[in-house]
């Protein structure tokens, strides 16, 4: 029942960041930038959300929920809204029906309450959303990091309030504020911000059924599928799509990364990708990971972490393609230095942000990877919602438009600039990289071991069912057999024995039991049901 809670792992990034205690400062972008669009001579978009980025980690906006503003964390991996006020408690209705989501770090919990709840010029009166009053249970004072909660964008099926609450009374905010106006086309935009980048001129931003100025051409992008792909239950629909084939990743020395996917329906030489502004990395299969980072003079992995570390001078090239359109990542996002980490020696080291998937492993095989906003800064994104949100005029099927935002040349410029103090030394040796077969390869987790046997289990259930049911027949065939068999014998045993007439045989076999007790069935759900769709914790 859990959505994608990829907050865990943003968290554990964070509880890093406190451990090493680096003092980060958390600047407005909003309030300088708005001047330099101004001076840009752009148009104001007309009802923009501004969107605050915390150190390139996570992304906030304000919403107001009864008379107080909170900030929430954006997350289209999720699709509840849930919110811990900093200060007093705002007017709101109690529904009584306490829920509880499940985070790697401490669990949100406590009653769905409805209050008026406003984003943008957007007001919806009487909006569900989970009112937690209890934080112990998180590492750290959320507060203090930032936020006050988080906003899912995830579609209205994925919403555990939508789920627990009658009818449509726990609809999703976006699901009832793009029911407001029937004519409208049900999509939001976001442009995320890359702090740390010399050249980037625009500022974070949220837009719902608009456009951000000057970036209108990304409605002639290739309309991604988000729902060509198998799923079991409808939490598993996530914000995804799947790369174009054979050359969905493209790695450092412009070779493509080869990989099968994880999904057993993924069409062939493509991945699944989930886009998810909820994670501060990206997560990618254990061998991509490793192809990109594991040729690196001096990278080391880190197993307590499970990220590769590397000396933040490496300038590495990648991109992703979709629909027949590339998405180059730029070097500041690939090689991460927001986050202070040192090695043994003490000298500074930059984070691999394509981390293997592992805490965060797709148990049912749904997907291959996980774009976070690391990604997302390469490309501003549209998320059509359509026929998701039922009642209105818009009936396509939900769709993602994406559009490139990174030139590969000059992004490599900008690193030069920021990382190697201005000289192009990319060439040096020291920043060449291994020979193929000199790459290393990180270590298979204990957890993704059992987690991938899980998988492998789970994604072959249709047959082992049918294997259970041939089982199961089989068994009955032969006690139904030995039953006769048995009475057949008894009668003959009886007819013999007229006279002594205990009737053996003629009671419940004892045979049957085992067959009663099904444990065939127990086993295949008790993993799915423990597992579920939230990250357990590391
Ligand atoms: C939001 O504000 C803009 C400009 O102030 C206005 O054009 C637009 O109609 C408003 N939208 C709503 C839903 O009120
Ligand atoms: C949220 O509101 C506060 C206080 O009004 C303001 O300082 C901050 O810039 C706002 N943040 C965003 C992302 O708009
Ligand atoms: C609804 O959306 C349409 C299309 O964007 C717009 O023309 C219309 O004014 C909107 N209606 C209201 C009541 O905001
Ligand atoms: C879309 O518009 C932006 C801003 O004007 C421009 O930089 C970009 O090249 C355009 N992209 C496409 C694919 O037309």
């Amino acid at each position: 029942m859990h959505p994608l809670l990829p907050f865990s792992v943003l968290l554990s990034i964070f509880d890093h960041v406190h451990a090493v205690r680096i003092p980060f400062q958390v600047r407005t972008l909003v309030e300088n930038s708005w001047t330099s669009v101004d001076r840009l001579g752009r148009r104001a978009p007309t009802n923009n959300i501004p969107i605050k980025n915390i150190h390139n980690a996570q992304y906030v906006s304000n919403i107001t929920i009864g008379d107080q503003q909170v900030a929430l964390m954006l997350d289209t991996g999720s699709s509840d809204m849930w919110v811990s006020f900093p200060k007093t408690t705002p007017q709101t209705t109690d529904t009584g029906t306490e829920i509880t989501l499940r985070y790697a770090v401490g669990k949100a919990q406590g009653h769905i309450r409805t209050a008026p709840v406003t984003i943008g010029n957007f007001t919806i009166d009487n909006q569900a959303f989970l009112m937690v009053t209890d934080t112990t249970t998180f590492s750290g004072d959320i507060h203090a990091q930032g936020y006050d909660g988080l906003i899912g964008f995830g579609p209205n099926d994925g919403s555990v309030i939508q789920d627990k609450l009658k009818g449509d009374a726990g609809d999703t905010l976006l699901t009832n504020i793009f029911q407001q106006n029937q004519t409208q086309q049900n999509y939001i935009t976001m442009l995320l911000d890359r702090k740390g980048d010399p050249r980037e001129a625009f500022t974070g931003q949220m837009t719902i059924s608009e456009l951000v100025p000057t970036f209108e051409n990304i409605t002639t992008m290739p309309k991604l599928d988000v729902k060509m792909l198998l799923k079991l239950i409808d939490s598993d629909q996530h914000w995804q799509a799947v790369t174009d084939s054979d050359n969905g990743v493209i790695g450092p020395d412009g070779s493509v990364l080869k990989m099968k996917s994880l999904v057993p329906k993924a069409p062939k030489g493509k991945f699944v990708a989930v886009i998810d502004s909820g994670f501060t990395f990206r997560s990618v299969p254990r061998d991509i990971s490793d192809a990109i980072y594991g040729r690196v003079r001096g990278a080391v992995y880190d197993t307590e972490n499970e990220y590769w570390t590397v000396p933040c001078g490496q300038y590495l090239s990648l991109s992703f393609r979709f629909g027949g359109v590339e998405y180059p990542v730029h070097p500041m996002d690939i090689v991460n230095d927001d986050f202070a980490i040192t090695d043994k020696m003490g000298n500074r080291v930059c984070i691999g942000a394509f981390q293997p998937i592992t805490s965060a492993f797709s148990l049912l095989g749904n997907y291959d990877m996980i774009l976070g906003m690391s990604f997302l800064r390469n490309a501003y994104t549209l998320l059509d919602y359509g026929n998701w949100v039922k009642n209105t005029q818009d009936d396509v099927d939900p769709y993602i438009q994406m559009l490139p935002l990174t030139s590969t040349a000059l992004a490599k410029a900008d690193f030069i600039q920021m990382r190697l103090g201005g000289t192009d030394s990319t060439g040096e040796d020291k920043w060449s990289l291994l020979p193929q077969d000199q790459m290393q390869h990180s270590p298979v987790s204990e957890e993704e071991k059992k987690k991938k046997y899980q998988e492998a289990v789970l994604s072959q259930w249709p047959y082992i069912l049918l294997g259970c049911l041939a089982l199961v027949l089989l068994v009955t065939g032969c006690i139904v057999w030995h039953c006769c068999c048995r009475k057949r014998k008894a009668k003959a045993k009886a007819a013999k024995a007229a006279k002594g007439g205990f009737g053996e045989g003629e009671g419940k076999p004892s045979s049957y039991l085992p067959l009663q007790d099904q444990g065939s069935q127990v086993s295949l759900h008790s993993p799915y049901g423990a597992g579920g769709h939230g990250f357990p914790g590391r």
